[in-house]
């Protein structure tokens, strides 16, 4: 009988599909990942994977798995797998794009709200009884409606973000590599351009090594003075270091973090810092989503395990 590894406990019911087809090791945890260690001993005889981001899967870990035909990483980004080991072996690697999309973007505009309204810092003086009456300067933030919004990658999840925004007025400018995309109501700019004239910035690109602190020190000193920066992407795509100064020395008005450099640490700097708004990796964390998630991440194994090419493959072998 194949054996299917799923390293953390999963919502849903779609793992069902896979005990009645396959032995099937689900990690007892739904909060904690199955270690690198036990992954390595369980991979040994494993025939397929259904991976988190916290796995790494590298060279090391893929030699340990002597039959291995499928990593499904349970996420649409893939930065925590060695994809050119994979093909090399002859492994699938699935992964989940398009059921996270819509519930991505709605989180990053959620951040964008927070940070731009101050809800959390709002909400804590109110459950800590500070609310004494209305004065007019109470928690001013920023206008959201009629302000400009730079997206800097504008692939499905950048593109849900600027339609929500469009029901806000906001104008939308985007940066891609790819260059103009043709994306009706939302104009391609060069990255200094949306840079130095965004009043927000969202940043939609995949964890690359020409991604890597895409966003350091210059390019936030570059940022107007009222700028706030919302990740939802990677966290290493911003200079964790540099951002937090800049929130500290007010280079810019505020940010929207869902991603760190080092998860799950994040910087000390930002833990005291009022103007960011801090969310734990959560923007697809909707019911609805992870179900579905769940859902591809065990088509993915299934399809392959029966001889074809997962649904959704970040490789080709
Ligand atoms: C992903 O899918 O890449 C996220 O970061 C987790 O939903």
């Amino acid at each position: 009988m194949k054996k299917v590894i799923v390293t953390c406990g999963l919502p849903g019911k779609a793992l069902d599909r896979l005990s009645k087809k396959y032995q099937l090791y689900i990690h007892s945890s739904k909060e904690k990942s199955m270690s690198d260690e036990e992954l390595k001993q369980r991979i040994t005889t494993a025939d397929a994977v259904i991976t988190l981001l916290s796995n790494k899967i590298d060279k090391k870990m893929l030699d340990a798995a002597k039959k291995l035909k499928i990593v499904s990483n349970y996420a649409v980004g893939y930065n925590n797998i060695d994809i050119e080991a994979c093909t090399d072996r002859n492994i699938w690697v699935g992964h989940t794009p398009d059921v996270l999309t819509e519930t991505t973007a709605d989180f990053a505009f959620a951040l964008l709200m927070s940070a731009a309204r101050k809800i959390v810092v709002a909400d804590k003086y109110v459950r800590n009884e500070k609310f004494h009456g209305w004065f007019p300067e109470l928690f001013m933030g920023c206008d959201i409606h009629h302000k400009k919004l730079g997206i800097i990658g504008m692939g499905r999840i950048g593109q849900a973000v600027a339609k929500r925004a469009l029901g806000f007025d906001m104008e939308v400018i985007y940066y891609d590599t790819r260059g103009d995309l043709g994306i009706n109501n939302a104009q391609s700019v060069k990255f200094e351009e949306l840079i130095e004239t965004s009043d927000y910035i969202s940043l939609h690109v995949p964890l690359l090594e020409s991604t890597h602190h895409l966003i350091s020190q210059k390019e936030l000193e570059r940022m107007k003075e009222s700028a706030i920066l919302i990740n939802t992407s990677r966290g290493p795509v911003i200079d964790e270091k540099a951002l937090t100064k800049a929130l500290q020395e007010r280079i810019i008005a505020a940010a929207g973090l869902d991603v760190y450099e080092d998860e799950p640490n994040v910087h000390s700097g930002l833990l005291n810092h009022e103007n960011v708004v801090l969310a734990p990796h959560i923007a697809s964390s909707s019911k609805e989503t992870r179900e579905k998630m769940t859902e591809v991440a065990v088509e993915n194994v299934i399809r392959v395990l029966e001889g074809n090419k997962p649904l959704h493959s970040v490789n080709k072998i």
